[in-house]
């Protein structure tokens, strides 16, 4: 199969569209065959040198294909599924524990579907299961036209709370399309002068963004954190909680978050999709840091 794997770690150039050996699922997996990868910045953070699988190794994590042989309970060949990748998503083949998998509806495309669990599984348990988010209140949203940002604006809005989004000045009018209340551009405003009484936080961006946000936090209210540390001294002085939040799988909310998008009450930014062969012009974009919604990898049907 082809696949893009890293002999190396480094710089974009260690990507290597290559033949590489199709993996073989173990008890309880599934193997798929992926239609449609998602990037996020854990790949190329990954391609640097974090992460521990050996090399040579198949880089991605976000994958949408088809069940092609199954070891596991509940998923039979050809049925359309996405989740997370255990053997590497940049790749023809990819292998996924049926219990981090989910059954992709038909009305969400292979590519849309790629781009949900690691963004929007973050997205939705940093602002429900981490921050408690509920209709009537305010979640804040740093990083609002990101993968994670994107997402987490919508489904504040479909939890019925109000959503402040920052970026910069182009992504004014994508987030507030999105259904953002207010828009606060970093480019203008310190967000920790802009904002106040948030109950819920959300820091997808890091440096100097985490600590500014703990002053746009209510008392006892919410900073998740998930590209930093959580500022816990600044945080404990002013009364706000703050916490880092590790995605865990879940594929009941990767089914429901694809209903979302499925219905239509949430839509997948995907900034371009090319082809797998170009993961490397895909990794240099999304380190340059702007995409607006997702990269999709695709693959041949
Ligand atoms: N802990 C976890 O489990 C977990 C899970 C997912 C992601 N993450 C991490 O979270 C981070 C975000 O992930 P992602 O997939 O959302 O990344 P991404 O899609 O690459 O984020 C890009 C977005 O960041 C925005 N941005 C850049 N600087 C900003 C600033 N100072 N203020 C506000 N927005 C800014 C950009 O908007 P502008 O162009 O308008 O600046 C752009 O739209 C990454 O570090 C990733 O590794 C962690």
């Amino acid at each position: 199969m082809k696949a893009v794997v890293i002999h190396e770690t480094g710089d974009p150039d260690v990507l290597r569209y290559e033949d590489a050996d199709r993996p073989v699922p173990g008890d309880g997996e599934v193997l798929i065959r992926v239609h449609a990868a998602s990037v996020n910045p854990a790949d190329w953070k990954n391609r640097r040198g974090s992460g521990d699988r050996p090399l040579p190794r198949v880089l991605g994590i976000d994958i949408s294909g088809t069940v092609e042989g199954s070891r596991a309970d509940g998923f039979a060949a050809g049925e359309p599924v996405f989740g997370m990748s255990a053997s590497g998503g940049y790749a023809e083949y990819s292998t996924a524990s049926a219990a981090v998998i989910a059954r992709k509806p038909e009305g969400v495309s292979h590519e849309q579907a790629a781009t949900i669990p690691v963004a929007g599984g973050t997205a939705w348990q940093a602002l429900f299961d981490r921050g408690g988010l509920h209709g009537g209140q305010t979640a804040l949203v740093a990083g609002a036209a990101g993968g994670v940002g994107h997402f987490a604006v919508q489904f504040a809005k479909v939890a019925g709370a109000r959503a402040i989004g920052t970026g910069s000045t182009p992504n004014r009018d994508f987030v507030l399309g999105l259904g953002a209340d207010e828009y606060v551009d970093y480019t203008h405003q310190d967000v920790g002068e802009a904002v106040r009484g948030a109950d819920v936080a959300l820091d997808t961006v890091g440096g100097d963004t985490t600590a500014a946000l703990v002053a746009a936090v209510r008392e006892d209210g919410m900073l998740v954190t998930i590209a930093a540390a959580p500022p816990e001294e600044a945080a404990r002085e002013r009364g706000v909680r703050a916490e880092v939040l590790v995605n865990s799988p879940n594929p009941q909310q990767l089914a429901r978050i694809a209903e979302l998008v499925a219905g239509g009450d949430v839509h997948v930014e995907i900034a371009e999709a090319m082809p797998l062969a170009d993961a490397k012009r895909a990794h240099e974009l999304s380190e340059g840091g702007h995409v607006r919604g997702k990269l999709v990898l695709t693959l041949a049907a």
